[in-house]
């Protein structure tokens, strides 16, 4: 290419460029975003965050998770917490979600103290990214700074999150596509994954994995049909990981290794594929899992927040007004 032509395209080139990482990394969103108009908000966020999982451990995992499910569907928009009502159905019947996502509680307990030190302030959807990010801290994993500014939806999809949240049931390539379609890499769906080290799944999540899968330890399997007979207690739960699901270490990588992955899309990530790799050296070096898991975590909360005028910052979580 000539000179001159190059000349000509750079300042385009520079445009291209300046847009695309604005886009992937998320610069809508900042740290301080909150720091002159609610200066407690973290703090807020925090202590709401650690009264409820001393209350009950298992609803750090569950925090973590509402995120993710926020963020999977139009973006991280708060839409997972709208409730139905006679004339509005949410997200919260959605098959992934329905009897499943718990934590509606702590996050209204938490907005109404931010309610009363700073009006109509501080998203919900906010609310979701910093209390997972206080949870997986609180369970003892890594942190990260949590960018703000996103405001909450008018609506919700529940078919959206019947197509976007994915299924237990999935194989690694279909995990990676779900995961691709969010701008979300291999290697991020498999650090991602690595939040099943914390939190329960129901028999009806795993029942098709021990009956059926052959990629699992016998013994292992055998143990859980007890639990999870062929038709009955749905409901009950298992830990994701078999061992410490209250703490938020690598040992889940460590299982898969030995096949006792509790879910099918657990096992698919060490299952003499693409995954392989990056599940063992998560298991050799946890510091590895935690930095991965970090730098994903920010860009799933990134995934298309709205900002400026779009949206709103909703007074209650569970309506839109
Ligand atoms: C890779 C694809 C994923 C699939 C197929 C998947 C699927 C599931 C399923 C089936 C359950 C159990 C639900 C139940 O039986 O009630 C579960 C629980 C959980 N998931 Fe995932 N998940 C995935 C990724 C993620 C990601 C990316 C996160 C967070 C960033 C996450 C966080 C959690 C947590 C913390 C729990 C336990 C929740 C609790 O105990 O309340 N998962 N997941
Ligand atoms: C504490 O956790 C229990 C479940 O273990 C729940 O029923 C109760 O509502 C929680 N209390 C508070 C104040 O969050
Ligand atoms: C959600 O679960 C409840 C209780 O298990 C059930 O009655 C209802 O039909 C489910 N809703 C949908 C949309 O699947
Ligand atoms: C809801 O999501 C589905 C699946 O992505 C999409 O086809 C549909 O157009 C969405 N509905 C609305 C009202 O945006
Ligand atoms: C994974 O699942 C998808 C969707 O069900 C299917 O089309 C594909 O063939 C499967 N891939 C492998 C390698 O099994
Ligand atoms: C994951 O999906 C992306 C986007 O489709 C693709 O480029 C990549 O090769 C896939 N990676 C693996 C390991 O399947
Ligand atoms: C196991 O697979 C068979 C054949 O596909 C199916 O009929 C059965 O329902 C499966 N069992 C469970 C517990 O999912
Ligand atoms: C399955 O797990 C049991 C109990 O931890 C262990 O004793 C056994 O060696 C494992 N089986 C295989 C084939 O690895
Ligand atoms: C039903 O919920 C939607 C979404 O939150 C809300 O916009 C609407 O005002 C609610 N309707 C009633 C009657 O509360």
């Amino acid at each position: 290419m000539a000179c001159r032509e190059f000349y000509y395209l750079l300042p385009v080139l520079v445009l291209i460029t300046v847009s695309l990482s604005l886009q992937i990394h998320g610069s809508k969103l900042s740290p301080d975003y909150y720091s002159r108009t609610c200066p407690k908000a973290l703090s807020i966020v925090k202590e709401g965050v650690i009264a409820a999982i001393k209350n009950e451990t298992r609803m750090g995992a569950s925090l973590l998770r509402l995120h993710f499910h926020d963020c999977f569907v139009n973006g991280c928009d708060g839409s997972v917490l709208l409730d139905d009502n006679a004339t509005f159905t949410g997200e919260k019947t959605a098959l992934p979600n329905n009897g499943s996502i718990r934590g509606f509680g702590v996050v209204d307990h938490i907005k109404a103290e931010l309610e009363k030190a700073c009006p109509r302030v501080v998203s919900c959807a906010d609310i979701l990214a910093i209390a997972a990010r206080d949870s997986v801290v609180y369970l003892g994993g890594p942190s990260w700074v949590v960018r703000l500014g996103r405001r909450d939806s008018l609506t919700a999809n529940r078919t959206a999150a019947n197509v976007f949240i994915p299924a237990p049931t999935l194989n690694l390539s279909a995990l990676n596509s779900s995961f691709a379609v969010q701008g979300l890499s291999f290697k991020d769906m498999v650090a991602l994954s690595g939040s099943h080290t914390i939190g329960f799944a129901r028999c009806v999540s795993f029942r098709a994995r021990i009956y059926n899968d052959t990629d699992i330890n016998a013994s292992f399997a055998n143990s859980l049909k007890k639990k999870c007979p062929v038709s009955e207690n749905n409901n009950v739960l298992q830990g994701l990981d078999y061992q410490t699901p209250f703490y938020f270490d690598n040992d889940y990588y460590g299982n898969l290794l030995v096949k006792k992955g509790l879910l099918h899309s657990d096992q698919e990530l060490y299952n003499g594929n693409a995954a392989d790799y990056l599940v063992k050296r998560f298991t050799k070096h946890s510091s590895d899992f935690f930095n991965d898991f970090a730098t994903a975590m920010v860009k799933m909360g990134n995934i298309r927040p709205l900002t400026g005028k779009k949206g709103e910052i909703r007074v209650n979580c569970r309506k839109a007004d």
